[in-house]
């Protein structure tokens, strides 16, 4: 279908009130259902979604440190799905990612929600960032999070509140994801070439390259990558399709919080290269820019896999008012301890490649009896992780553990990528190198196994996933 670009308004998912709050806790609950929404005007998209939209609301918490405020949240997650167009029932599992959950919250692929039935779970909320909950679950994680079931959840605490950054109505997720779509309006799943799944139409927070009306201030966005397959670099331009220069995104926030510092990207020549699962924290300044003017949020990934141009622009921002702006970035945001200063129990090697058809980790495929690593609680090791051919790149991703990126191939990472992580892009030919702590950024010991995967859900799905396990057995 043609589908205009630029016209249709910008919104953001709800924000989701808790049930109840009582002294340590808040309390939250989602259905997870089928529904019919408008995403194209005039047509009706059947969606899987979080309370039946797509992404699902958004929970905003309150977390951090106990000792000043921080809580524990509760979410009750009911599926009410039933079946799919086969007739066989769609389970579904709830991964909080980048939550250092205990591991029976931790949507392991195989924790099944079946239909009709619910399960709650606890969130520690340890320390502030910009997470995100998708399904995850055993081989169809692609088709789930497709049919919609994405959605953000964002922690905040004193520190970071009381920075004087962007706040409120001026803090703003941008959860970026392609669909295809048929004429009816119906959504277009097909991942039968066991490579990738790509759309033709770009979505942010739900909406066909919307437009966004903007004040002449600075915005912070909360930028995720939803997206199953497709891998965007950012750069916001004053022409659609074509590179103006001089344009700055200031990255202050990647997928574990806050930055040491801020990272200032100048276009043409710097972008934010965005891979699947990943979140950065993004602050525009539009007061450069007079009433009237558009900015348009462009996608110059190299390698883009069709040449359809309209897959480079993301969304446009119109500025049309005066406000005043009294936010701030300032030049230190949040000291980010470097891990290589502790002693380092071991480093691990991690090979992600196609092999004989199949998408392989060290050259196995997913097996839930199978174990490669056995950190004990507390070791700091290095693992690196590699991609030895051409043709993909895989975004990993370790569940629990918040690491650093040491290097790419031995050379420094990007300035926007030394700060927390749980995703990282693995280029082809190249080695990335990282460091974790095996527990919780609060330290707490968390026994038990955790998945790690290439979040393109394709590969996932196909297999490239292996687990570890913390507290059992020797390394
Ligand atoms: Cu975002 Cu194992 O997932
Ligand atoms: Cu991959």
């Amino acid at each position: 279908p043609q589908i205009p670009r630029f016209q249709l308004p910008f919104r953001v998912p709800p924000v989701l009130k808790p049930q109840r709050s009582d002294d340590t806790t808040d309390y939250y609950e989602i259905t997870i259902q089928k529904s019919a929404i408008e995403i194209l005007p005039g047509l009706k998209t059947e969606i899987w979604g979080y309370n039946g939209i797509s992404p699902g609301p958004t929970i905003r918490q309150r977390g951090g440190k106990r000792s000043e405020g921080g809580r524990f949240s509760k979410v009750r997650f009911i599926n009410q799905l039933d079946k799919d167009a086969q007739g066989r029932p769609i389970n579904h599992v709830i991964h909080l990612h980048g939550m250092a959950s205990l591991p029976q919250y931790d949507g392991y692929a195989i924790d099944y929600i079946p239909p009709q039935y619910f399960k709650d779970y606890i969130y520690p909320n340890d320390r502030a960032a910009t997470l995100w909950y998708h399904d995850h679950t055993l081989d169809l994680t692609s088709r789930n999070v497709y049919m919609g079931l994405a959605g953000m959840y964002i922690v905040e605490d004193d520190y970071e509140l009381n920075l004087p950054l962007p706040k409120g109505e001026y803090d703003v997720p941008l959860i970026i994801q392609d669909k295809r779509l048929a004429s009816d309006g119906s959504l277009i799943f097909n991942d039968n070439n066991q490579r990738s799944l790509y759309g033709d139409v770009i979505l942010v927070n739900g909406v066909p390259w919307p437009q966004m009306q903007v004040a002449n201030r600075k915005y912070r966005f909360r930028i995720l990558n939803a997206s199953a397959s497709r891998n965007y670099r950012l750069v916001l331009s004053q022409k659609p399709e074509a590179q103006t220069s001089g344009e700055r995104l200031i990255v202050i926030g990647s997928d574990g919080g806050l930055l040491a510092s801020p990272v200032e990207l100048v276009a043409p020549l710097q972008g934010l290269q965005i891979g699947m699962a990943e979140r950065y924290d993004v602050v525009i300044d539009f007061s450069k820019y007079p009433i009237g003017s558009q900015l348009y949020l462009r996608n110059v990934a190299s390698g883009t896999v069709d040449n359809d141009v309209r897959t480079h622009t993301i969304m446009r921002f119109d500025v049309v008012r005066q406000e005043p702006d009294d936010s701030i970035i300032p030049n230190q945001l949040r000291p980010v301890d470097s891990l290589t200063d502790k002693p380092i129990a071991r480093t691990r090697n991690f090979r992600f490649e196609r092999n004989n058809g199949q998408w392989k980790i060290n050259n196995l495929t997913w097996d839930s009896k199978r174990v490669d690593a056995n950190p004990q609680p507390g070791d700091v090791e290095i693992w690196e992780l590699v991609n030895p051919g051409s043709g993909w790149i895989h975004p990993v991703h370790i569940h629990l553990v918040d690491l650093q990126l040491l290097d790419r191939n031995g050379l420094p990472p990007r300035p926007y990528e030394r700060g927390w992580k749980d995703v990282f892009l693995v280029g082809e030919f190249e080695t990335v190198r990282v460091i974790a702590q095996f527990r919780s950024r609060d330290n707490r010991d968390i026994k038990g196994k955790f998945m790690m995967h290439c979040h393109n859900l394709v590969h996932e799905d196909h297999a490239m996933m292996t687990q570890f396990e913390i507290g059992q057995g020797g390394p």
